[in-house]
């Protein structure tokens, strides 16, 4: 999937917004000194480069024709003194733009990766994570090329052409007329020819992104391809795409094929016109042989900044869709965001309430409607009902992930609006339905709850959570690696690390999203005593999908679409006989199934849902 998007997107129509390219520019200004350098060690470079020719002139005609050997050596060493210079400006040039072009990348990334940061959850549950991924990576190294060499190719075609023209209107303005007037049509033709590949070019990469990632999912799927016998439609929709990228490919090989020869071709046509008026002119001794070399000269030495300029011009469209697109990334404001005027708190202690709190995601569908409730300090309660009926989306109110569209929500006496966000979500510890760990050693992921804790902490915690006796069976202990997202470790052993990771965070509110996915019964006992441990003393939320782990709770929500249907103590809903009590006794019985059928259990295991 991902993939996919690691290439850049096509925007055909991008014109050069002229506010996109201002703050480009910007992106500069702190980088002032090292670009005018940069321009200054260009332009050096260019002169050099220009006057390379009329040095070359100056030898034939005062030199060789003249037969003039102190005039020779004089210009031997001036020849010195001129690759001297352009190596000096050269190395000038090279070192200040690659200087620069690290730096604006660097604060990109940066600045990009503080926004992400700021962003709220619905920001990135509607974004794929693909997409951000390439505008912090890709993006931003297209913006920093052009920031950089796309300035510096275009600076410098432009003032080789430009020191190229002003040397051959000293050197003489009719033959210099010819080739001025040739420019253009190089130029235009130049220009149509780049962009032109530069399109097919890319969309054969775009091409290529969509056979690779379609090749991607056909091996990593290959079980499901073979089991549906989908291999011939499968190889078909491939035909399709590597077509696809051969005609585009195709096309930008056959355009750049022609594109050279033709380019060429209009300036052998000036250079046969300066051949020829020229040599009239030396015949007439009107002009020395050394200023006819001189012209033949530029004519092949303009060739190639026109064609940087075409090359960088196509390229800009590129970066320049890339710039909008991370421009847009940095302008796109968090959804939920601290207020003004907050009231500073310490600590969340206090009862919780929600009055008339109603919520909807992105798309408009009412998730949450007009829910109340009281909880006092210290309660344990828990939320239970269907799947989709809206418990996830409670507590991510409560945590402030989201904020309700009506209604409030009151934490410890005040609307928790005027908290700041900070506030909230350190004193409120989460274990999520997917608990998630970071790349690192286990001590690095519990040390996540609270980043001064000392080892011994870490140790009470994960001993108080009941992980502390699988971490040392581990070889390294608490030094051991959890791989990629904690993937060397089982769900069960990630659930007990996050509740060791909230104990030690030591929140006034607890919150744990049970995971739906079945853990073994060991595990399942260590988790409950985990769990206990966490709620003592605290506020909690637990959405229970295992109705016995919650017979305890002070009170229990039956969530369905988005409302309380049922709520009291397990004994009284279980009197009340309703969606509770069938839930509940559904449940006992599946379970009381798997126990007395010795089989079931081994059955479900070789079966996973
Ligand atoms: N990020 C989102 N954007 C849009 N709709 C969402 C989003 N997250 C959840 N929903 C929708 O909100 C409703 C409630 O989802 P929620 O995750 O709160 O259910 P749940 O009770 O936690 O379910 P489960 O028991 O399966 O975890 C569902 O209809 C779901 O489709
Ligand atoms: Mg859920």
């Amino acid at each position: 999937m991902s993939t996919f998007y690691d290439e850049e997107e096509l925007d055909d129509e991008v014109d050069l917004k002229s506010g996109v390219l201002r703050r480009l520019l910007n992106l500069l200004k702190p980088y002032w000194l090292t670009v005018l350098l940069g321009i200054l060690s260009i332009a050096v470079v260019s002169w050099l480069d220009a006057y390379f020719t009329v040095l070359n002139k100056r030898i034939i005609d005062e030199g060789i024709v003249a037969r003039d050997m102190n005039a020779m050596v004089r210009l031997f060493w001036n020849y010195g003194m001129v690759i001297l210079g352009q190596v000096v400006a050269f190395f000038v040039m090279m070192l200040s733009v690659g200087i620069q072009g690290e730096r604006i990348r660097y604060d990109l990334r940066k600045k990009l990766f503080n926004h992400l940061q700021k962003l709220s959850l619905s920001y990135f549950s509607k974004t794929p994570i693909g997409w951000i991924m390439s505008r912090v990576t890709s993006d931003t190294e297209k913006m920093g090329d052009l920031l950089t060499w796309g300035i510096v190719d275009s600076m410098w075609a432009l003032t080789n052409i430009s020191f190229a023209i002003y040397f051959m209107l000293q050197l003489n303005t009719q033959l210099a007329l010819i080739v001025i007037l040739s420019l253009p049509l190089m130029v235009i033709v130049s220009f149509k020819f780049r962009v032109k590949i530069y399109y097919h070019y890319r969309k054969s990469r775009k091409a290529n992104s969509k056979m690779t990632a379609s090749l991607n999912e056909n091996i990593t799927g290959v079980r499901i391809v073979k089991a549906l016998l989908r291999e011939d439609q499968n190889l078909q929709d491939f035909k399709v795409l590597s077509t696809d990228m051969f005609r585009e490919s195709y096309r930008a090989g056959f355009l750049s094929a022609i594109y050279l020869p033709t380019i060429q071709t209009i300036s052998a046509i000036s250079l046969v016109l300066i051949l020829w008026r020229g040599g009239n002119m030396v015949g007439n001794s009107l002009l020395s042989v050394g200023t006819l070399q001189a012209f033949i000269s530029y004519i092949m030495f303009i060739l190639w900044p026109i064609q940087d300029l075409a090359r960088v011009y196509a390229e800009m469209q590129n970066a320049i869709a890339s710039s909008e697109r991370v421009f847009s990334l940095l302008e796109s404001q968090p959804g939920v965001r601290d207020r003004k005027n907050l009231i500073p708190v310490k600590s969340l202690v206090g009862d919780v309430e929600f009055e008339n709190v109603s919520f909807h995601y992105e798309d408009d569908e009412p998730v949450i409607q007009n829910l109340s409730f009281h909880i006092p300090q210290g309660q344990k309660v828990a939320l239970v009902g269907t799947t989709g009926g809206g418990k996830t989306t409670i507590v991510n109110l409560l945590c402030r992930f989201y904020e309700p569209t009506a209604g409030t929500i009151r934490i410890a006496g005040n609307d928790y609006l005027n908290y700041s966000l900070d506030d909230i979500q350190s004193r409120i510890g989460v274990v999520l339905q997917i608990p998630h760990l970071f790349s690192g050693t286990i001590r690095d992921n519990l040390r996540y709850g609270r980043l001064d804790a000392s080892d011994e902490e870490i140790e009470h915690a994960a001993q108080l959570a009941g992980a502390h006796d699988f971490i040392v069976k581990f070889e390294k202990g608490y030094d051991s690696d959890v791989g990629e997202g904690g993937n060397q470790l089982s769900v069960g052993q990630k659930q007990l690390i996050s509740i060791a990771r909230a104990l030690l965070a030591n929140p006034d509110i607890f919150v744990m999203d049970e995971a739906t996915s079945s853990v073994d019964t060991l595990t399942e006992a260590l988790i409950q005593k985990g769990m206990r441990q966490l709620m003592t003393g605290r506020t909690s939320f637990i959405i229970a999908h295992r109705l016995s782990t919650i017979k305890s709770s002070d009170q229990i929500f039956v969530i369905e679409e988005g409302q309380i249907v049922e709520s009291g103590s397990h004994k009284s809903l279980i009197r009340q006989r309703g969606v509770y009590y069938n839930l509940y006794t559904k449940q006992f019985r599946q379970d009381l199934e798997t126990k007395l059928d010795p089989f079931a259990e081994a059955g479900a295991e070789a079966n996973p849902a």
